[in-house]
């Protein structure tokens, strides 16, 4: 698997609803993205999150904005009048991630009408207790309503264990029990069908070729004393075993979606 690269030729504007402050920056191939930085407060550990779990999603065969590697030059920020937006450019500089920009879309609100179907409520609940994503909930759907369709986005909290990645394998039968705020929950009435769907969707040999396209210095700590390969392979075990344990995240979630109604 191979993401484009391209590179940021004009900061446009702060997302400032973001936590990590994500900007919308224009491309050498003149392309719009929501631009996610490596310099940013979550460290690059959530890049990594985004992308192989935002591959995983679309693997799956949910939407999910296309994702580039998108190059910052020091002269970007240069003219930034906002310093916290200067300092994080300037922490940035080099390779990050960014997402094919959605304009117009809007975010999924269920409260004002907003629904999902059946299939793809399952499919996006299953996966969220698959990655271990937290970011999905009414308050912060993290889901855009764009051309009658749903769009999943920011997956920059998701897989968590990864941040003790000595503790990590022990977490991957986790039955992820925050599944019961899952803003699609409602609507997912046939999660046995998507665990069967997911599972035979899934091959570990695809996960390989998504953990390979990550950067190896964003899987680096000073402190690890291992090497990128040897992350990846731990990555690789706790997605197998998760992948084995699906029945367990799969009834928690039909456990929460019974406790609604
Ligand atoms: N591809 C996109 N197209 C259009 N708008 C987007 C896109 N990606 C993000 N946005 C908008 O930017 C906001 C911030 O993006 P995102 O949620 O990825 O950032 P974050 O810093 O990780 O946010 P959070 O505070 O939820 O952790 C989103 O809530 C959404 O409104
Ligand atoms: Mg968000």
């Amino acid at each position: 698997m191979q993401l484009r690269t391209v590179r940021a030729t004009q900061y446009v504007t702060a997302l400032r609803e973001g936590g990590s402050l994500p900007a919308i920056v224009a491309a050498d191939d003149l392309g719009l993205y929501v631009l996610k930085f490596r310099g940013a407060g979550q460290g690059p550990l959530a890049l990594v999150a985004e992308l192989v779990a935002g591959e995983i999603g679309r693997e799956l065969g949910l939407n999910v904005p296309e994702l580039v590697f998108a190059e910052v030059d020091p002269a970007l920020g240069r003219n930034e009048p906002d310093e916290e937006i200067r300092d994080l450019l300037k922490a940035s500089v080099g390779l990050n991630l960014a997402l094919d920009y959605l304009p117009g879309s809007t975010m999924f609100d269920s409260a004002a009408g907003d629904t999902a179907d059946a299939k793809t409520a399952s499919l996006a609940v299953w996966f969220d207790a698959f990655a271990m994503n937290v970011d999905r909930t009414p308050r912060n759907a993290n889901l855009l309503c764009w051309h009658r369709e749903l769009y999943f986005i920011d997956h920059g909290a998701a897989m968590y264990a990864h941040h003790d990645w000595t503790t990590m394998i022990e977490r991957a039968a986790s039955p992820f029990r925050e599944v019961k705020h899952h803003v699609l929950l409602p609507w997912a009435t046939r999660l046995n069908e998507a665990d069967e769907q997911a599972r035979t969707t899934l091959r570990t040999e695809r996960i390989a070729e998504i953990l390979d396209a990550v950067p190896d210095k964003w899987l680096m700590r000073d402190d690890d004393g291992i090497s990128a390969a040897e992350k990846r392979a731990v990555y690789q075990d706790f997605f197998s075993r998760r992948l084995a344990a699906s029945a367990i995240f799969t009834e928690e979630a039909d456990r929460a979606r019974a406790q609604l109604v």
